[in-house]
């Protein structure tokens, strides 16, 4: 497959849509990134990776960062960790309260922001130093050393965080956070405050599509089932209330983040990251949409 000039095309071919959609600004410090970058890197899982446009540029992966969260903690949990939340798509927003209201705190699934704060308590009540461990984790799964957390971004977020505190709030109302709701919400930002490039993310991402020793030698032990499970969730409720539109468009099991960045996945094939930072209205990158639309049109790779 001749993957270079796929991507010099799809480069060519979202140009037309490069004003489209609106840079997440309910976070002060995203406001501030350059809404005209465009970056995407492709790496086979046979190691060759392809990269054009902004792909070496770091950027906030935000939501991108409950993929890695929940590897974790499925790592220590197992099927356990099914009691705390669920693995249903919610069809709502990304920050809905609504749904875990009247399902009495148990968040849909570990993508929406009430599932990655049920995640991130976990990892909080699992070991020693949380936010360092998963640093390191993402460190050797991109295999950069500087990847780091942007403490401004985590902070800024915290200042405007309502409705992120009032679903931290309902969890622990129903009991469905241990750790004191303020820890819990630092770890939330500060793993969605990590900056990554696409070449780092979909660096990373290659441990999903591979099925091999990658998360092993990262640290975190995660059987070939556990990681065709994660998938499924991503496939299912990567996109939020736009997950059943990614399925239908690409075909391919990813996640979408506010910082414009999505990554995704064709098992045994390759693994994926775009990143462009207007986003659609619901929160996810117009261009990193429509670019992976026409990865798998005109690859002829997808899941499906
Ligand atoms: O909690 C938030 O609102 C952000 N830190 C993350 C949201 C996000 O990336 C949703 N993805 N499309």
């Amino acid at each position: 497959m001749d993957y270079n000039t796929i991507l010099k095309d799809i480069f060519t071919a979202v140009k037309p849509f490069s004003h489209e959609g609106k840079v997440a600004d309910y976070i002060p410090e995203l406001a501030k990134v350059d809404p005209d970058k465009f970056g995407i890197c492709l790496n086979t899982i046979d190691g060759d990776v392809y990269a054009v446009g902004d792909s070496a540029e770091r950027f906030s992966i935000q939501s991108i960062s409950k993929v890695f969260a929940l590897a974790m903690a499925l790592s220590v949990k197992g099927e356990t960790l099914w009691s705390r939340v669920g693995k249903e798509p919610s069809g709502t927003a990304f920050n809905s309260l609504v749904q875990l209201e009247v399902e009495h705190g148990i968040p849909r699934n570990p993508f929406i922001n009430a599932g990655a704060m049920v995640v991130a308590d976990i990892l909080l009540t699992s070991f020693d130093n949380p936010a360092d461990k998963y640093l390191e984790f993402l460190r050797a799964l991109s295999g950069s050393k500087d990847v780091c957390y942007n403490e401004q971004v985590a902070l800024s977020e915290r200042e405007t965080a309502y409705l992120n505190a009032a679903i931290a709030n309902m969890l622990k109302y129903h009991r469905n956070i241990e750790c004191d709701v303020e820890e819990v919400l630092r770890l939330y930002f500060l793993t969605c405050s990590v900056e990554m490039n696409c070449r780092e993310l979909a660096k990373a991402f290659l441990a999903l599509a591979d099925h091999d020793e990658l998360f092993r030698y990262a640290g975190i032990e995660l059987t070939r089932s556990q990681i065709k499970r994660l998938n499924a969730i991503m496939q299912t409720c990567g996109f939020y209330d736009e997950a059943g539109e990614f399925s239908y468009l690409v075909g391919l099991p990813g996640k979408s983040g506010v910082g414009g960045g999505i990554a995704a996945i064709c098992p045994m094939r390759y693994s994926v990251a775009v990143w462009s930072p207007r986003l659609n209205c619901k929160g996810n990158s117009v261009m990193g949409m429509k670019a992976l639309e026409l990865l798998t049109t005109m690859t002829n790779e997808s899941i499906f």
